[in-house]
């Protein structure tokens, strides 16, 4: 085996590739970054808030640092000022400023659809674009209703993608009744944050339990909101809200790849600290511990709305199971972690309702079967989720991330599992969500090595 200390920092820019080698089990604890759904937020609103905001813990990854880019491309004024610590001098309601330059996103589609709500709303003429493959994701799903509250925004291919332009609206935006056709927490926040810019109510029903973070982190800052039934909310325009403090939890997303890692992996027992616990992102631990798996919740805390717990996981033998529904929902960014662990389970497993997992960094259903495949799994895709046969042996290989960091982050798990090195190419997106993720890995026992990916 490696040392596990080889890992190596390199450009983030650079394309690296991640070799893992069978067999290491995993052991101890470690820390997780800051969740990413909280971080992107607590900058946003942050920067509406009348006064200066702190949040430690901040989430100090590529797609944040997008956020932060463009609020400050707008007049708040932010600082990093210790690492994970974020100091925020809000703008206000009232106070942002028109940006000198076009506001890049880059890879991210929570900037891209929360800062639309934003925009939407302001006196000023603005675009918002980003990378190649964030202009190729679905942006009618915001652009229909903002233009139902009275917003000028258009995107490219007629009204389908981004780049997005804003133009102040004539007679400023209205609140509006919004069932939301699919279960997604962008879409409901760009409204939420439309509201704030909005005379009368926005009333916005979901047809499952998305992430709530906006809604728990409007309240804690003095905001108009109330959730009625869990799926319908109802906001107003406050005159101010308040500015935040509060410590962000460890990523559950991220926390998802070392628990599946640890569940499969013979021998294992690892310890996460302080691990984002909201019942809207929980979904994968209730479907792993359905299927059989050790993960227990201790020392749990509440801050800021949000639960955390710190989770002690045990490699545990699963068997096969049925997903479907909301479930899915709560856990929508884990699937094809659910889809890993499928393959390692006894028994036939089916996934179903995970569409959208079409539309996020990658087509998840077909990048997920074909790596999977590439290392022997026994998977097929279907129009809405997975079929899963196992537990099947994995062999090792190289697979490619699809320029998608969820997908790097799996692949690598699974490279613990097979019977020779696996290679995950274009792994530098790993640094998206989950700065550090080799390093962790490498920590915690694994034979995880970033190699300069050469052509
Ligand atoms: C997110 C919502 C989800 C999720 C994404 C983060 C958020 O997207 O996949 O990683 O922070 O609101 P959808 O709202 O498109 O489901």
């Amino acid at each position: 085996m490696r040392s596990p200390q080889a890992t190596v920092h390199m450009n983030p820019m650079n394309r690296k590739r991640l070799r893992i080698g069978p067999g290491a089990p995993l052991r101890g604890p470690a820390r997780i970054p800051g969740d990413k759904s909280i971080s992107h937020r607590a900058v946003l609103l942050g920067s509406l808030a009348d006064g200066r905001s702190r949040i430690v813990g901040f989430l100090d990854g590529r797609d944040c640092r997008a956020t932060v880019d463009v609020m400050r491309a707008l007049g708040a004024r932010i600082d990093l000022a210790a690492p994970g610590e974020m100091h925020i001098r809000g703008a206000g309601l009232r106070g942002l400023q028109e940006p000198r330059a076009v506001l890049d996103c880059r890879n991210s589609g929570t900037t891209m659809r929360l800062l639309a709500g934003i925009l939407a709303g302001q006196a000023f003429t603005s675009v918002a674009t980003g990378t190649r493959q964030l202009c190729g994701r679905p942006m009618a799903r915001i652009i229909e209703p903002l233009q139902r509250m009275g917003a000028h925004v258009h995107g490219r291919g007629g009204d389908r993608f981004a780049p997005l332009t804003f133009v102040p609206a004539t007679d400023g935006l209205r609140g509006c009744v919004y069932a939301l056709p699919v279960a997604s927490a962008q879409v409901k926040s760009c409204l939420l944050l439309a509201s704030l810019f909005s005379t009368g109510e926005t009333v916005v029903t979901e047809p499952g339990p998305t992430r709530n973070h906006t809604e728990r982190m409007l309240r804690a800052m003095g905001g108009l909101i109330e959730e009625t039934d869990g799926r319908r909310i109802v906001s107003r325009a406050p005159a101010r809200l308040q500015p935040l403090a509060m410590r962000v939890p460890g990523d559950a997303s991220s926390a998802a790849f070392l628990v599946v890692a640890a569940t499969l992996t013979p021998d294992s027992r690892v310890r996460l600290e302080n691990v984002g616990c909201n019942e809207t992102r929980t979904g994968l631990l209730d479907a792993l511990q359905a299927m059989g798996a050790s993960v227990a919740r201790l020392q749990p805390t509440t801050e800021g709305g949000e639960d955390a717990a710190d989770l002690v996981i045990q490699h545990s033998p699963l068997r096969a199971g049925e997903f479907g529904g909301d479930l899915v929902v709560r856990m929508i960014d884990e699937v094809p972690l659910l889809v890993l662990a499928c393959t390692q389970a006894e028994g036939t497993s089916v996934i179903r309702d995970a569409q959208e997992l079409r539309v996020k960094e990658s087509d998840r259903i077909a990048d997920t079967v074909a790596q999977l495949r590439r290392l022997g799994a026994d998977v097929e895709g279907t129009p809405d989720g997975f079929v899963v046969r196992g537990p099947t042996p994995l062999q090792g290989g190289a697979v490619d991330s699809r320029g998608d960091h969820r997908l790097a982050m799996m692949l690598s798990v699974a490279g613990l599992l097979t019977d020779a090195d696996t290679v995950v190419q274009d792994a530098q997106v790993t640094d998206d969500s989950f700065p550090g993720f080799a390093q962790t890995l490498a920590q915690l026992g694994a034979d995880a090595v970033e190699e300069e990916e050469r052509e």
